[in-house]
């Protein structure tokens, strides 16, 4: 009798909790269709009742979901909501006004999207406006004007290392890895301006295509040197001694823990973004005869002191052709493939008919930029 009464209570235990889930996840639902500050946006409904549209799309097949918000993009319209609590809007024209300074609004970054990839607390994932401001500020003079022209003699050194090595595969008629070429100097060029060393990834026999999973191991044991060095600092000035010992960044920030999530994305970004750009435009160039000829007449010039004396950074500026071509690979190279939200945490703001809601996430997407080379 006891088994059957106790039988009984878990079967209604578990009614009623079936009955309370059902009640708030209809209650959410309706809240997210019909009454949030995203409610009246265009869009799928399916997408805007529950984030697992996106988790099916991203997890499920691998990553398609930036696809498919490019198609509920033509189907609904340049603003939609890609999840209850996000907009996306497809417009250039709105571009300066989502991201802007802080003199003309104050921005948040997305909270949603910095989660779960291990660089936390790096000022790239730094959510707060001001405290994202409060860590970027010690990097700055590293990639100011002033900052980049003094990389010019260590940029010159790698340019001629790698070189010599296309050469060395050429005279032995070897295929070569460009994208590892390409990696291979830009990751030598980061960590000689973040940890102060020569990594040496161009020397390496195929270029090292294993320079990201070193870079962690390479950044913690720079970092646990440099916040035990006392005294004037040894060794030469790398950008993570800077923070530590001559920047005003407050104890708080300088947990070696931070640093090294620090480290790691300015590695990461500072390599794959700009070597991407690289390929890209070294794909173009090779591909299309007429410009590789135009470009390399426009370089004879600069270059006529080459290999021992490169061309300085404004030499380079002052040619319209390779400008052009810069400016495009970065347009078309992409930093990253994840949307870019922005949120404005004091601020409505206009598109169009549509008032977007302070707090909402808002990114803008260009979709299929167009190559005009
Ligand atoms: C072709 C070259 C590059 C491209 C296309 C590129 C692209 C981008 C983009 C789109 C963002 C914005 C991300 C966001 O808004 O959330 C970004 C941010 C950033 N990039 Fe790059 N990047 C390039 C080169 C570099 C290099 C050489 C570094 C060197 C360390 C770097 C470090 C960073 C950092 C630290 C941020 C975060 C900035 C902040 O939050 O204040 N990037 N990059």
């Amino acid at each position: 009798m006891d088994r059957l009464h106790s039988g009984m209570s878990s079967w209604h235990l578990a009614v009623l909790l079936v009955l309370a889930s059902l009640l708030y996840f209809t209650t959410l639902v309706v809240w997210r269709l019909y009454f949030s500050p995203t409610a009246g946006f265009p869009g799928s409904r399916l997408a805007a009742a529950t984030g697992w549209y996106e988790s099916y799309y991203d997890y499920w097949l691998n990553g398609q979901y930036m696809f498919e918000v490019e198609r509920m993009h033509q189907k609904y319209g340049p603003i939609i909501r890609v999840n209850p609590d996000e907009l996306s809007i497809h417009d250039p024209s709105f571009y300066n006004e989502v991201y802007v300074t802080r003199n003309i609004r104050c921005t948040n970054n997305y909270d949603h999207l910095l989660k779960g990839i291990n660089f936390a607390d790096s000022h790239f994932l730094t959510a707060d406006h001001d405290l994202h401001r409060k860590r970027r500020k010690p990097l700055e003079p590293f990639f100011s004007r002033a900052g980049v022209t003094n990389l010019q003699p260590m940029l010159s050194e790698l340019a001629r290392r790698m070189e010599t090595r296309i050469q060395e595969f050429k005279d032995q008629h070897l295929p070569i890895r460009l994208d590892h070429v390409f990696t291979a100097f830009t990751g030598d060029a980061i960590q000689k301006l973040c940890l102060g060393e020569d990594a040496k990834f161009l020397s390496g026999p195929d270029f090292s295509p294993e320079c990201f999973p070193v870079a962690r191991e390479k950044a913690t044991s720079h970092i646990q040197r440099v916040l035990q060095e006392r005294g004037k600092p040894k060794g030469t000035v790398s950008l993570f001694r800077f923070i530590v010992h001559q920047s005003d960044m407050p104890k708080s920030e300088l947990s070696e823990d931070r640093l090294i999530n620090e480290a790691q994305t300015l590695l990461g970004a500072g390599t794959a973004s700009a070597s991407s750009a690289m390929r890209l435009a070294s794909y173009y160039i090779l591909s299309r005869p007429g410009l590789q000829n135009r470009l390399q007449t426009e370089l004879g010039d600069v270059m006529a002191d080459w290999p021992h004396q490169g061309p300085t950074w404004a030499q380079l500026e002052a040619l319209p052709l390779l400008q052009a071509i810069v400016k495009e690979s970065l347009r078309l190279s992409y930093g990253t493939v994840r949307r870019l939200p922005r949120v404005f945490p004091n601020d409505d703001i206009q598109y169009k008919e549509h008032v977007i809601p302070r707090g909402v996430g808002v990114p803008l997407l260009e979709l299929e930029p167009k190559l005009s080379l």
